[in-house]
């Protein structure tokens, strides 16, 4: 038996923000974030709404990819870094939003979030115990992004991607997942603020320490280095080679990491899905969000082999590869 994607959703908010609106925020010009990124525009959430009204709203769409009512869900898994609150859990108020009431959690695990989900789900259908799992990427963070700071502010933005997933005894469906971590990474990307290590307290908001702070030298170099290894990896052990891929649905974090990701593991770059352009790095949506859009714009096809691939916070990345 494996588990199968029955159903794909996004959703993005309405408000675009281009490198030109940002040149009014810092000191920054479209040609450098783009020259550096890729990125032309991102999305930012309207005031008002939160992470698990994105996230339910992309549930939403893919369950009727689905032709699944949410009654039939058996349990929600919801990867972000940016809940609604520290406490409860994002993934709670995703179940009440879209009429559940099934188990629901998150899980945190930055960039790599999705794959994470779609491990951790793959393993709750293959007990046999679970048939229908919602697993959502969405992040909102346009709220813990400082906009005075260049170096983090113009690479993100906000976003939403959903699958349903459940047992099927055919070909199609997940192959393999591969997850990794190394804590040692720690100091490269992170929010400071707001646990246990540094409470919120006026200090700490005069410190800015409640917004993200990132090497970015420190992260692009893992990142090509890892997720070319995840992806390799993935492709070993289901006897596969760069030609046998038709798409590569990698997290959209930098259009270099996935030059470098490209040209260390052979995958040619036109086999990548890119969205980056329109939406910027999106952490734990930008993989469901990449694959709702190729499955409904036609170019990933049933029978194709897809590859997923994140590098994020953590360090924690990982790699997937599915039968579409
Ligand atoms: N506009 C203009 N100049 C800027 C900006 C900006 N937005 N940001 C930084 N600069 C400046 C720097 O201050 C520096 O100036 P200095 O030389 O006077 O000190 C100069 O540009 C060069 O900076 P570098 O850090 O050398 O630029 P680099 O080529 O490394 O690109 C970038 C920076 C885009 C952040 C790159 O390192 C990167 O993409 N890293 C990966 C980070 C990432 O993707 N993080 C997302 C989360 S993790 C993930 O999703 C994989």
């Amino acid at each position: 038996m494996r588990t199968r994607i029955l159903g794909t959703g996004k959703a993005v908010p309405a408000k675009v923000v281009t490198n030109h609106d940002l040149e009014k925020l810092v000191a920054t010009s479209d040609q450098w974030i783009a020259e550096r990124t890729g990125i032309r525009e991102r999305r930012v959430l309207e005031e008002g709404r939160t992470t698990s009204d994105l996230a339910a709203e992309a549930a939403r769409a893919a369950l009727a990819a689905a032709e699944l009512p949410a009654s039939s869900l058996d349990a929600i898994i919801v990867a972000t870094v940016t809940p609604d609150a520290p406490l409860p859990a994002c993934a709670v108020s995703v179940q009440q939003k879209i009429g559940a009431s099934c188990p629901a959690f998150d899980i945190a695990a930055a960039c790599a979030g999705f794959i994470y989900g779609l491990a951790v789900a793959d393993g709750l259908v293959r007990t046999g115990a679970y048939q229908r799992v919602l697993v959502i990427g969405v992040e909102v963070l346009s709220r813990v992004l400082d906009w005075t700071d260049r170096n983090t502010c113009v690479l993100f933005g906000d976003g939403a991607g959903a699958v349903v997933v459940g047992p099927t005894e055919g070909d199609r469906g997940l192959l393999s997942t591969h997850l990794y971590a190394d804590g040692a990474g720690v100091p490269l990307l992170g929010i400071p603020g707001g646990g246990t290590a540094c409470p919120a307290s006026p200090a700490s908001v005069e410190a800015r320490q409640h917004f993200v702070k990132m090497n970015g030298k420190g992260v692009f170099v893992h990142a090509v280095r890892n997720i070319a290894r995840a992806s390799t990896a993935a492709l070993e052990k289901n006897g596969k080679t760069p030609a046998d891929v038709d798409w590569v649905i990698a997290h959209q974090a930098n259009l270099r990491i996935l030059e470098g990701v490209a040209d260390k593991t052979k995958l040619p770059l036109a086999k990548f899905y890119l969205n980056i352009h329109k939406y910027g790095n999106t952490s734990s949506a930008s993989i469901p969000i990449a694959l709702d859009e190729a499955v409904r714009d036609g170019s990933v096809k049933p029978g194709q082999l897809l590859l997923f691939c994140a590098l994020g916070a953590g360090l924690s990345w990982g790699s997937a590869l599915v039968r579409w």
